[in-house]
């Protein structure tokens, strides 16, 4: 087996989550590589990344050399066969139970390590799919991080009943140590600590909104000046994206058939229209370049 400590890192997608978690890897020290379906998905995923990069300068959060040296660690491939030497691969393609299922199955064949860590940054599908997808379940795991994952400390880590231990110690010390995020551990239920609690509070949020109760800004400065979030739950839901915030809670009411998780029908509509939030200029409120958000 090789060695425990992990320094070569895989991501598969380049989107919001992928690109964060690419992005804390190799400012962590790791060998990263990125897998993307296609050039340009490449070339905007590697966009993605160095923007936030600038922006932890810009803040203050990183030199210039910090920077240089992150994006040095950073590749990206459209073959997953380069996958091969990873001993860490975090899945992080769209909220699509299949998509994700056939990911595994070829990443399964691909990653020779048999102590790898095969870990999937799911909201809500049960690791437990994922992991018999695969010749052996006991190499998957979940890592789910949070939005911006530059930003955010959690990494909630999801084991299965088939998960082994040597696989989720090594995930928890790379999430711990050399991430250096703060891991909670929870058990392979849809939805997981943070959806089970988050994803009803977004969706009372669209209900309310829906049914003329408040409108979305004073539903949103109401949460955010009366109780201190960082921002509103619509806000939020924008950020994260309507059409994730649908799939997470189509998951969590298949799971469970409670209905506080079925999506209500304005967030369908919404997201039938590609009013998908702040990644499509558009959702509860409007989006420029410069990522304002205002109401319509
Ligand atoms: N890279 C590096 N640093 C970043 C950054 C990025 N991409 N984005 C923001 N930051 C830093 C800023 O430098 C700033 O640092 P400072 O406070 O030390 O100056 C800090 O983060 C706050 O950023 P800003 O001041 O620019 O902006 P805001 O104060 O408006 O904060 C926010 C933006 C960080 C998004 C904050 O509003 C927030 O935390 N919102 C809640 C986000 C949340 O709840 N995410 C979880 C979503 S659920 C999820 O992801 C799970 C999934 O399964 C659905």
């Amino acid at each position: 087996m090789a060695s425990d400590k992990i320094s070569r890192v895989g991501v598969v997608g380049a989107g919001q989550m992928g690109g964060g978690i690419a992005e804390v890897c190799a400012r962590a020290g790791a060998d990263v590589l990125v897998y993307e379906a296609t050039r340009e998905l490449v070339a905007a995923g590697r966009a993605r990344i160095l923007r936030s990069l600038d922006r932890g300068v810009s803040s203050g959060k990183l030199t210039e050399r910090e920077r240089e040296d992150a994006a040095a660690k950073l590749r990206f491939t459209c073959d997953l066969g380069d996958f091969a030497d990873r001993q860490l691969v975090c899945e992080a393609v769209i909220e699509d139970e299949l998509v994700k299922i056939q990911t595994f199955a070829d990443l399964d064949k691909v990653v020779t390590d048999p102590g790898a860590v095969l870990a999937s940054n799911t909201s809500s599908i049960p690791i437990m799919k994922l992991g018999m997808a695969t010749q052996d379940a006991g190499r998957v795991i979940g890592m789910h991080f949070f939005n911006p994952v530059p930003v955010l400390p959690l990494v909630e880590l999801v084991t299965t009943l088939m998960t082994s231990n040597h696989v989720s110690a090594r995930a928890e010390a790379f999430a711990h140590d050399v991430l250096g995020k703060q891991v909670v551990r929870s058990a392979d239920r849809s939805g997981f600590v943070v959806n089970s609690l988050l994803v009803p509070y977004l969706l009372s949020a669209i209900r309310m909104a829906e049914s003329g109760f408040a409108t979305a800004e004073d539903i949103d400065k109401a949460m955010v000046l009366g109780c201190a979030h960082p921002m509103g739950p619509l806000k939020l839901t924008d950020l994260v994206g309507l059409d994730t915030v649908k799939a997470i809670a189509d998951k969590m009411y298949e799971e469970f058939k409670e209905p506080l998780y079925a999506p209500p029908p304005l967030l369908l509509r919404m997201v039938e229209a590609g009013r998908l939030g702040k990644k499509a200029g558009h959702g509860f409120y409007r989006y420029t370049e410069a990522g304002a958000g205002k109401q319509g």
